[in-house]
């Protein structure tokens, strides 16, 4: 039997399986088979739903210096805003009457979101939208940070994992960061009942078909009930602005992969293959992924957070972004919900 049988059967390898599977990334047969797998489980699970996140990047600020991100710390040359609570309720309100269901308030790690202040915005959207999910991606936190938190009323946290390689870590991030912390916030919050999104970027500089391997053998062990995946996108003001961009092939076999390995998974077609290929999205639906994140940050902030070059949505087509996005995701034979889209048990 080949392992991509096996894997078909199983929806479970060993790393060295997994090294085996991704090396028949390129090969036209063995990408049909697969997404062809990844579209029937997620057929059967969600049906032709896609789910919208409404995402409000609410912080540029960042104390992290991550070697392949624009927001990093020493990036001297972006303007910082932060949205003040009443912005961030403006948001919700007006991604409420678009019909989002969940609301997703990522940002930089930022001190100034004190616990304190974190609990007030999220009681506040929580009060405000009672049936609606509350999504946080802030970072890594302690414990007990993460317990006030939850019980302040946040349903779900995303934090990638970026890669689940030590070496490979160290390499993108700078000495102070470490990959066992990164791991067990994520441990922490499944722990906390939080929904969890681990994930990782496609292509980054150093990274091979192993470290790849070794990040889909760390979902399967961790279970999350979301993943991201991207491409690599260089920035120009950092080190890796001469470095080329992850495939969007690899991706999307890997959203492929990742929808056969963890079948109820919520797997957006995120921005960062939207950028790198004008039908990227579009393709992501169609090899798995069941999740559209559209950004819902005020007009004057997008292009501030800018964490790769190019990044779609921050200008002027953006003002609608439900309406081009609910386009587009017809015309691969799905349809945008109006649900908070809940992760399946
Ligand atoms: N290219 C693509 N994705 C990036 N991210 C950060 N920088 C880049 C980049 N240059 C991703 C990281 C992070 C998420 C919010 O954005 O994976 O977790
Ligand atoms: Fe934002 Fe298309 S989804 S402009």
């Amino acid at each position: 039997m080949t392992v991509i049988d096996q894997f078909l059967e199983s929806h479970c390898l060993s790393k060295e399986e997994y090294r085996e599977l991704l090396s028949y990334w390129e090969d036209k047969e063995t990408e049909s088979l697969l997404k062809e797998e990844a579209v029937r489980l997620r057929k059967q699970y969600y049906g032709n739903k896609v789910y919208t996140r409404g995402l409000i990047e609410f912080t540029n600020y960042c104390k992290n210096n991550c070697y392949y991100c624009g927001i990093r710390r020493d990036n001297r040359h972006i303007e910082r805003y932060r949205l003040t609570e009443e912005e961030i309720l403006g948001c919700c309100r007006q991604g409420y009457q678009l019909g989002y269901r969940t609301f997703v308030l990522q940002g930089g790690e930022d001190p100034y979101y004190s616990d304190e202040r974190m609990e007030h915005i999220i009681r506040a959207v929580k009060q405000e939208f009672p049936d609606c999910a509350l999504t946080l991606s802030v970072g890594e936190r302690s414990y007990e940070s993460y317990r006030i938190l939850r019980n302040a009323g946040a349903d779900r946290y995303l934090l990638r994992h970026e890669t689940a390689d030590e070496g490979l870590y160290g390499f993108v991030h700078p000495p102070e960061m470490k990959l066992k912390l990164r791991k067990q916030c994520l441990f922490d919050l499944k722990e906390l009942g939080y929904q969890v999104g681990a994930g990782f970027m496609v292509g980054i500089p150093g990274q091979t078909l192993s470290h790849i391997a070794e990040d889909l053998c760390f979902l399967q062990k961790l279970q999350p009930e979301m993943v991201g995946i991207g491409p690599f996108i260089p920035h120009h003001d950092t080190i890796y602005a001469k470095e080329k961009a992850g495939s969007v092939n690899l991706t999307l076999f890997l959203l492929a992969v990742i929808r056969i390995m963890l079948p109820k998974v919520l797997l957006p077609a995120t921005t960062a293959l939207g950028t790198m290929d004008p039908k990227g999205r579009e393709k992501g639906l169609a090899a798995g992924a069941n999740v559209v994140m559209p950004n819902l940050s005020p007009m004057k902030n997008r292009k501030l957070y800018e964490l790769y070059d190019n990044k779609i949505c921050t200008g002027e087509e953006a003002a609608e972004c439900i309406g081009c996005l609910g386009r587009r995701v017809e015309s691969v034979g799905y349809r945008l919900v109006e649900e908070r889209g809940d992760a399946l048990r």
